[in-house]
């Protein structure tokens, strides 16, 4: 096979659900905004350049829904002879999106895609606007349908992940996004606009627009004890809160692939190789163990050693899956390797477009750090885990 080749990673900032800068911004133009925003920041190329648009969505449906991947390609203005699609595989679905689109490349089928994701969990709430679970198998198979916080407090029970390491794991989530934004670290976020509606003297709303560049779901001023008075959100003694739980969050983000062909004939240059990407099933009730299992899968189909990834980005879904995934991967002395500019519990869990959202974070991290290898995992609602293997390119 040939090589596929990551030339652009970015992002929008990821804002709250509801409460954030995004509230207002229709996913279609999260998403349009940075397909365009993607071709622009890679001289050399053109949107007529790209075969195929691939992305990644959680729950498909509503302003979200159709095919949000050909729609929002049009609205960016990329030609009608440029395809969209709109993959799901819950919370890895950009990762899953970039794969596509990299195999599409590989396979010699196209010389250049992108892989993307958007979530706009404000305005397609998790779960979907009319969930409609099948009336028998639900019964049968209820764990299929589990709250993803009620399979958060399993791991946490059954692996014996305390409240207090739940919280500490949070504080130290918020204080590295505090340290990456303060820094300046977020090198993949592109400013975003983003629409607001002010009330006008008739009782009338007009819509302005204004330009979002920062996260705004960190909280700088959290403590351990501010995390410790939080009540639990999924089950009476429970240990999960919204402080050590992922943000329901508004973004989108895209990658461009390109074969070396395409690198040569458009003088594109690679940040990195997508080497091996895998997923692989677990227990539905304790979907947050994914990683543990797609970790060691993707780097024993690579023939990479743990010890010679240098950045990973593990999905804090919660604080008690990403611990035990820690645990379990031997990484627990290796936290300086581990979402160095904080995860999900600061910075938002946009659902279908995470696995995007942490490509251009890792492949952006791996490059100002001169990192060979990096990994990006993600457990997976219905009982499963991703990852992908990146190779930086010299
Ligand atoms: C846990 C959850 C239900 C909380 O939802 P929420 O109430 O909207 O959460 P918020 O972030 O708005 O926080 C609520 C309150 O908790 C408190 N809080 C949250 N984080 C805090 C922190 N770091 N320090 C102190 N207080 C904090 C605040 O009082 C906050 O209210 P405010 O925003 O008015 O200040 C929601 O975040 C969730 O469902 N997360 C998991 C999403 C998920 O399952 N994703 C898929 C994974 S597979």
């Amino acid at each position: 096979m040939r090589d596929a080749y990551i030339v652009t990673s970015v992002r929008t900032p990821g804002c709250r659900r509801v409460k954030g800068a995004f509230k207002d911004t229709r996913p279609e133009d999260l998403l349009s905004f940075i397909l365009g925003a993607a071709v622009d920041k890679t001289p050399g190329l053109e949107k007529k350049d790209v075969e195929d648009l691939m992305i990644g969505c959680s729950f498909p449906e509503a302003e979200q829904g159709l095919n949000i991947g050909r729609i929002a390609g049009q609205i960016a203005g990329f030609p009608e002879a440029v395809s969209g699609a709109t993959i799901n595989r819950f919370c890895s679905s950009g990762l899953e999106a970039i794969a596509q689109a990299s195999l599409r490349v590989m396979a010699g089928w196209s010389e250049v895609t992108i892989g993307g994701g958007v979530e706009s969990m404000t305005y397609v709430p998790m779960g979907g606007n009319l969930p409609r679970p099948h009336p028998e198998y639900s019964r049968t198979q209820a764990d299929l349908y589990a709250s993803m916080g009620i399979t958060a407090e399993n791991v946490a029970k059954r692996y014996e992940v305390s409240r207090e390491a739940q919280d500490e794991f949070a504080y130290q989530s918020q204080m590295k996004a505090a340290a990456a934004q303060k820094d300046g670290r977020f090198t993949e976020i592109v400013p975003t606009p983003a629409a607001r509606y002010v009330l006008t003297a008739d009782g009338t709303y007009r819509k302005e627009t204004f330009l979002q560049e920062v996260d705004d779901g960190v909280r700088a001023t959290t403590t351990v004890e501010g995390l410790a008075k939080l009540n639990p959100v999924f089950a009476v003694n429970g240990t999960v809160t919204a402080g050590n739980a992922s943000q329901t969050t508004d973004g989108a983000a895209a990658s461009i692939i390109a074969s070396e062909a395409a690198l040569q004939q458009l003088g594109l240059k690679p940040i990195a190789k997508l080497k091996c990407y895998t997923t692989v099933g677990c227990k539905a009730d304790e979907m947050g163990v994914g990683p543990a299992y797609a970790i060691p899968k993707v780097l024993q189909m690579a023939g990479v050693d743990i010890k010679d990834v240098g950045l990973f980005e593990i999905n804090e879904a919660f604080a008690s899956q990403a611990i035990y995934c820690i645990r379990e991967l031997g990484l627990e002395n290796q936290m300086e390797k581990i979402n160095v500019n904080g995860g999900a519990i600061a910075l938002g869990h946009p659902l279908g477009c995470t696995g995007a959202k942490l490509c251009a974070t890792l492949l952006h991290n791996m490059q100002a750090r001169g990192v060979k290898y990096g990994v990006e995992s993600m457990c997976i609602g219905g009982g499963m885990g991703a990852a992908a293997l990146f190779e930086l390119c010299e």
